[in-house]
């Protein structure tokens, strides 16, 4: 019943095992899963992309360029699917993928994928052992990317080797297990704020907070991902709206409070990551204000602390705030818990090389009740999974 549904993309490569791809193609479709498939030309050499069409159901890309009545661009398409399969997956395709290269259409669709990828790694030992496979293995897994650890092999009296696909029913039960996971979210309400606020002098120029939006883009993904209705509200940001997420586009922080209170009557969580600008001014000029020592000084008001408010009418719901700091860090991010009324707050140095605006990664110190847990940097994908965790945990 788990995989009832599920669409699951699987990208086959060359490894001699590409054969055992056809079991668990079998088994995924007889399961209910939604399967579409890939195939390099090395794993068409090993198995027939005939076979895997037949098993799943489906017609399956191997090439790039297929645009019959099937495909609309097989790359695009093959990335529309809530887990990506790889399996097996070859040196070659993990060294792609760990460095953008999409010159076929596993490899294409691995970039324009933003699901979950559980890759199946399986080649000869000494490529897995090689510094170069384990670094871009390294760097997947820091993208969030789940490896099923290949299964040793050893003759009697030679020393025992990794290299061969896991077994059939370790893949297997990791599937199961994310989607049965998948779903610690499910019949729960998020929202999620994002970006920074602008807050307008003129009609020309404003003063405004610097945030790029990714932490929280990355958060409304990780709870989607978890079964949860997730609605993202978000300042100004260059970021395309994640798919299946309701997105609602704001400017300046009293539009964000609306929003967000618009949702909030039925919501179980709320997730403040936006850098709301502290500031507005008092009034806003509806025409250019032109220079001069006239308009030297810019008369400011405090914008509504939406999370306080929040906090004041919280009833059962978690809610999640962040602290950005220079200084003081866990001090301030403690007050922060108790002065909002907050379940957690994720405080971060954003002076810290790694934890700042405009960077892909963050350094987080998560604070809640009494407890402080400090996570190294890391990407802000992956933060968002362990913060989602975290939540997930607290909520019991
Ligand atoms: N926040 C908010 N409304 C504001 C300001 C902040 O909802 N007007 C939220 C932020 O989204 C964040 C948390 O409150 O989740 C803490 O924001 P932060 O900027 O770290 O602190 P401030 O409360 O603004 O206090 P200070 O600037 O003095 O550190």
């Amino acid at each position: 019943m788990v995989l009832q549904g599920r669409k699951i993309t699987v990208g086959i490569t060359g490894g001699i095992t590409a054969y055992k791809a056809a079991e668990i193609v079998s088994w995924l479709k007889a399961s209910g899963a939604e399967l579409q498939i890939a195939m390099t030309a090395s794993a068409c050499q090993l198995i027939t992309p005939l076979t895997m069409k037949v098993l799943s159901g489906h017609p399956v890309a191997t090439d790039i360029m297929d645009t019959s009545a099937n495909w609309h661009a097989p790359h695009i398409d093959l990335a529309d699917c809530e887990l990506y399969l790889l399996l097996p997956a070859t040196a070659n395709i993990m060294a792609k993928a760990a460095h953008g290269i999409a010159d076929e259409v596993v490899s294409a669709s691995l970039l324009a994928n933003h699901a979950p990828v559980f890759c199946a790694p399986a080649m000869n030992t000494y490529m897995y052992e090689n510094p170069a496979t384990q670094h871009n293995m390294a760097i997947l897994q820091e993208r969030g990317w789940q490896m099923i650890e290949p299964d040793s092999s050893g003759l009697s009296g030679s020393p025992i080797r990794k290299g061969q696909l896991a077994d059939i029913d370790t893949i297997k039960q990791a599937i199961v297990g994310f989607f049965a996971n998948a779903s610690k979210l499910a019949g729960k309400k998020v929202i999620v704020s994002a970006g920074p606020t602008y807050e307008f002098i003129d009609s020309v120029s404003f003063i405004g907070t610097r945030g790029s939006g990714k932490m929280g883009y990355a958060l409304a993904e990780a709870a989607a991902r978890e079964g949860a209705e997730v609605v993202l509200v978000a300042g100004p940001v260059s970021l395309n709206d994640p798919p299946g997420i309701t997105v609602k586009h704001v400017v300046s922080a009293s539009e964000m409070q609306d929003a967000i209170l618009d949702e909030y009557d039925d919501a179980d969580i709320v997730i403040m990551s936006a850098a709301v600008a502290d500031y507005r001014p008092a009034k806003v000029a509806d025409h250019k204000l032109k220079k001069g020592p006239e308009n030297q000084c810019l008369e400011v008001v405090l914008t509504p602390d939406i999370l306080a408010g929040l906090g004041k009418q919280k009833g059962s719901r978690f809610l999640a705030g962040f602290a950005a700091e220079t200084d003081n860090l866990e001090q301030y991010a403690q007050g922060k818990l108790k002065e909002k009324n907050l379940d957690l707050v994720l405080a971060n140095n954003v002076l810290e090389d790694g934890a700042g605006f405009d960077v892909d990664t963050n350094i987080i110190t998560a604070i809640y009740g009494d407890k402080i847990e400090r996570f190294p940097k890391m990407s802000k994908k992956k933060a968002a999974k362990e913060i989602i965790d975290l939540i997930v945990k607290l909520l019991g």
